[in-house]
């Protein structure tokens, strides 16, 4: 029998924010399969996973194996990633979580010259792929800890309402509250908070802030 719930890529599924939204995934029962520059990486942290369902191969296997692929790599090899497995994202969603940090001041917001890099992914990819921005607030210590509560909403933009619900659903899987927070234009907002969170971090020597959006129905 095939299974109902659509493999979800993750490349770089081998680091931090990539293993613990592919771990949460992976909980909820949905094939994942992580995706990294060294196959024999990824299959091995696949074999980590619960469920005993997820595979692991190279970035542009696991695009190929995806239903919707996530990008969770650093900005600096983002575009580069993305180039190297775009036809095989073709008529897919791609949920690109990348935050423009540039190493070493993390904690200050600085935009790359389009404003956005999820919508410098879009312009990459063309209007064949579905770009949607999420997960950019959450942090990776609190998805990897399998006991924590993931204590942050999460903001999810896009062009395509049907593919910023789809992902908004994926959100809800992993355990968090997600809205549709508007146009792909608007991941801005939610890259440019996480220097914020960061900053947090480090001032209140926490692991993992993250953000609380108010007055609105719970969908958790
Ligand atoms: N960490 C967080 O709490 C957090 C929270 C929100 C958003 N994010 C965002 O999520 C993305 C990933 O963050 P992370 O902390 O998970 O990063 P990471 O662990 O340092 O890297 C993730 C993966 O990216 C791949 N990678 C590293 N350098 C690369 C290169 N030059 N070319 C191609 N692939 C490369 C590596 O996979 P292989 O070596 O297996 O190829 C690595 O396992 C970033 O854009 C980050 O801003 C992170």
């Amino acid at each position: 029998m095939t299974d109902p719930k659509p493999v979800i890529a993750v490349l770089g599924g081998t680091g931090h924010e990539g293993g613990g939204l592919a771990r949460r995934w992976a909980r909820a029962g949905y094939p994942v399969f992580l995706g990294s520059r060294d196959g024999a990486k990824a299959a091995a942290k696949a074999a980590e996973l619960p469920g005993g369902k997820a595979r692991g191969g190279d970035n542009l296997a696991a695009a190929q194996a995806g239903e919707i692929v996530v990008l969770t790599v650093p900005w600096s090899a983002q575009l580069a990633t993305l180039k190297s497995v775009a036809p095989a994202l073709e008529g897919k969603i791609l949920v690109d979580v990348t935050v423009p940090l540039v190493p070493p001041k993390v904690s200050r917001v600085q935009l790359p010259a389009e404003d956005s890099a999820v919508v410098a992914a879009q312009n990459l990819l063309g209007p064949g792929v579905k770009v949607v921005s999420a997960f950019q607030n959450v942090s990776a210590h609190v998805l990897l800890d399998d006991d924590a509560t993931v204590d942050c909403d999460v903001l999810v933009c896009g062009d395509d309402e049907a593919a910023r619900e789809a992902v908004v659903q994926l959100a809800r899987a992993g355990g968090m509250r997600a809205y549709q927070a508007g146009p792909l234009a608007n991941s801005v907002a939610a890259e440019a908070l996480t220097s914020i969170l960061i900053f947090l971090n480090r001032r209140y020597k926490v692991p993992g802030s993250g953000i609380r959006l108010t007055g609105l129905p719970d969908n958790s």
